[in-house]
């Protein structure tokens, strides 16, 4: 029988969520549009905005990770999916844009004309370099070649053999000049064998120009992350040479099985990766100094999702604002600068401002995302609205697919920690970034802080009592829409 049940009650940790805090006005001289919301979500990985899309599979695939990227954030493919499929993902964010293609798909010059169609369809692409022998590009096939080619004719026939190539110190400019002046889309990069190296596409280099916050890797491709059970290093190294950042997928990773195998992992697979989640000091220290310089970032936050019903099911959790502040805390007393990742229960520009106030590097969302164009899944129409489907990665439908299965299945967890149901349509993913960083600049200017850094220095924080809460809302007031309240 425990002697200290009620000192342990009495002496409990304050536990608190978004909705508890304000943050305080400070003095400020800052405008909302000098704000610099750039950050390393890992040491090799920089982002333009803080902003992060959960691997769940209502969220996140190559559509949304490209939309992410796009806009300056990064999206996480989810892993309820086979490692192949998985692994496709990854490299159509990789493919999406680039300054040079690395990974080109290719043809030789005796397949038909039909399988070339097929591959333009299958890879969504409209041009093949025409390669023989150790890759030796002798021509390329674009749609233009084969519109009206017969399908049984082999593609040596139709291709277009004399073709403008360039070598792989090319810049920007020079591969422009090169295209408009030949009035071609595509531009082979060869090296002095003719062996091709890489493809520069007219489309990439427009994109680039249109989306300058774009978060890119060295080579101009964008970047991507994808999420993993620790214990899986089958998909870790399937994935590794695709993704720029590897993160855990582990509802309680202060678990001694999960820490050993992610020790083992991260000694066997060289991409960044990022552990979680966790929510309190004692798994900081932990995982510090068991995965000891090879944890790149940590998933702040337990059971505090939109979908989750955890703390619900089983009383344990650690809301994500409690989870960063803890980490956090840790963190800077052990003079250790690992990223954090505040994940779970953010609605709004507020609750990621808190979250980065307290420490975050950057917010990872689900149910924000989940309600955009590039999630998966179709449109939802209830009562004249629009809605998305969204549901918790240890929901009962979630879990029937098989590969969900360790996260929130193992053989002790025979229930479902998570719900599933639909959120509001919310439009394309641009649209709903630009807003919420507008509330971040807004906020950033109240706190006077020009930069996520300069907002951990200055923040204060209000605590807000259970009366606040109504009052920081709208209130004595009917809202269009709910007159019949
Ligand atoms: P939001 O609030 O953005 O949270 O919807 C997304 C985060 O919730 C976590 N997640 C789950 N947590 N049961 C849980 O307890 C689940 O079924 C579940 N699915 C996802 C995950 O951390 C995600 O990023």
């Amino acid at each position: 029988m425990p002697a200290d049940s009620y000192s342990k009650l009495v002496n409990a940790r304050g536990v608190f969520t978004f909705r508890d805090f304000v943050l305080l006005p400070g003095r400020s001289d800052i405008e909302p549009s000098n704000v610099d919301l750039s950050i390393n979500l890992t040491s090799k990985v920089k982002l333009n905005l803080p902003l992060v899309s959960s691997p769940m599979d209502t969220v996140t695939e190559a559509d949304m990770a490209i939309a992410m990227a796009r806009q300056g954030g990064i999206g996480i493919i989810h892993r309820n999916m086979s490692i192949e499929e998985q692994v496709e993902n990854a490299k159509r964010v990789k493919r999406a844009e680039s300054f040079i293609i690395r990974d080109v798909v290719t043809i030789s010059p005796s397949q038909k004309v039909s399988e070339a169609l097929d591959l333009m369809v299958k890879k969504s692409i409209s041009g093949l370099p025409v390669v023989e022998g150790n890759d030796k590009l002798i021509g390329i096939l674009t749609r233009r070649d084969v519109n009206f080619a017969d399908r049984n004719e082999e593609v040596r026939a139709v291709m277009t053999g004399d073709v403008k190539v360039a070598t792989a110190d090319v810049t920007i400019e020079e591969a422009k000049h090169i295209m408009h002046h030949n009035r071609v889309e595509k531009l082979p990069v060869v090296d002095n064998n003719k062996k091709l190296l890489g493809l520069i596409t007219i489309k990439d280099v427009y994109s680039r120009e249109k989306n300058s916050l774009a978060s890119r890797d060295s080579e101009g491709r964008l970047l991507v992350g994808a999420s993993i059970s620790p214990s899986d290093i089958a998909r870790a190294k399937a994935l590794e040479k695709y993704v720029d950042v590897l993160v855990s997928d582990v509802a309680h990773f202060h678990n001694v099985n999960v820490i050993e195998a992610a020790k083992k992992l991260t000694k066997e697979v060289g991409t960044e990766f990022i552990a979680g989640n966790i929510g309190t000091k004692e798994a900081t220290i932990d995982i510090v100094s068991a995965l000891d310089g090879r944890l790149s970032g940590i998933r702040a936050g337990v059971g505090s999702g939109s979908i989750c019903i955890t703390s619900e099911v089983t009383k344990a959790g650690a809301p994500t604002l409690f989870a960063v502040a803890q980490i956090a805390e840790t963190l800077a007393e052990e003079k250790l600068n690992i990223p954090i990742i505040a994940d779970g229960g953010i609605r709004a520009a507020g609750d990621a401002t808190l979250a980065l106030a307290a420490g975050a590097s950057a917010v990872m969302m689900g149910n924000v995302f989940a309600g955009c164009t590039e999630s998966p899944g179709g449109l939802i129409k209830i009562g004249g609205k629009y809605y998305k489907p969204y549901r918790g990665m240890g929901s009962t439908s979630s879990r029937q697919k098989r590969f969900a299965m360790d996260r929130y299945n193992q053989p002790a967890k025979g229930i479902a920690e998570g719900v599933e149901g639909v959120v509001p349509y919310r439009g394309d993913v641009q649209t709903v970034v630009e807003e919420f960083t507008g509330g971040l600049r807004a906020a950033f200017g109240y706190a006077g802080a020009t930069s996520i850094r300069d907002l951990w220095k200055k923040a204060t924080f209000g605590a807000v009592s259970a009366a606040g809460v109504d009052e920081l809302r709208p209130h004595n007031i009917i809202l269009p829409g709910e007159e019949k309240i």
